[in-house]
């Protein structure tokens, strides 16, 4: 297990959890079944990054282009997703990690949407990390939204936008640039996901596919993260 070193270690996580689908046939399952699968590794990933010392831990679990897919995939996912709220929260509890969902809400069912209030506020005063699930999440609808509710746009600062972000992401109290991206399942794209808070994020893409992502996987993300020389834009510590 990793040392949880301040300013080191990454205290912001995103994972784009891609390929339970190909997961799953390539075992001649329904793709359903590496959904069903892939929540097992959302579980082993929370707790190795709460262990770890990661802060924020954001999950890319629906993304509002998901609602495309066929019906009965859509349906399969949004019961699983409410199942794992209301079965996941006694353990998050457990380990002190307070649970976030970002994205819309408007278009969830009102069972779901209850179950998201009940974890959240079940988990309110967990301070050992944040899980943020985002869930009919899109950075481009974000960002649009966020434009809207600042009111004078030629006064506006880079943080205010941010807050902005955060607000209609259901985090009032404001969130860090994720240091770390990584996305699973072997494709090297962004997805609409976190556009602005991965402004300069480092982005590892792993060939696993989810449900086969394990601790020494997210081990091996953070290594690489750690071995990368982060400029932001000016020059190298070592020059
Ligand atoms: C992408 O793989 C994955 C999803 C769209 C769903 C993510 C859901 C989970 C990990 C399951 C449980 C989550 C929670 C939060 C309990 P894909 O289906 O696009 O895979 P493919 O690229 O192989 O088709």
């Amino acid at each position: 297990m990793h040392a949880a070193v301040p300013g080191f270690y990454p205290q912001h996580v995103a994972i784009i959890m891609d390929g339970n689908g190909r997961w799953a046939q390539q075992r001649g399952r329904p793709r359903t079944f590496g959904h069903l699968e892939g929540a097992k590794s959302v579980r082993r990933a929370v707790e190795h990054a709460r262990r770890s010392g990661v802060r924020f831990l954001t999950l890319y679990a629906f993304s509002s282009d998901n609602w495309s897919r066929p019906q009965d995939e859509v349906h399969a996912l949004m019961k699983l997703f409410r199942r794992k709220l209301v079965s996941e929260t006694p353990r998050l509890l457990e380990n002190g990690v307070r649970l976030s969902v970002v994205g819309r809400r408007d278009r969830l069912s009102p069972e779901l949407r209850r179950a998201i209030d009940a974890a959240e506020r079940e988990t309110a005063d967990c301070g050992g990390m944040t899980l943020r699930l985002a869930v009919d999440y899109s950075s481009r609808d974000t960002l649009v939204r966020a434009a809207t509710i600042l009111p004078r746009a030629e006064e506006m600062t880079r943080d205010d936008f941010a807050r902005a972000i955060a607000m209609v992401n259901h985090c009032p109290g404001g969130v860090p640039d994720v240091d770390l991206l990584v996305r699973t399942g072997g494709e090297q794209r962004l997805s609409d996901f976190l556009l602005w808070e991965c402004a300069y994020a480092e982005l590892v893409f792993s060939r696993r596919m989810w449900p086969d992502f394990a601790e020494a996987d997210f081990d091996q993300a953070v290594d690489e993260f750690r071995s990368r020389d982060r400029r932001f834009g000016g020059l190298s510590k070592a020059i």
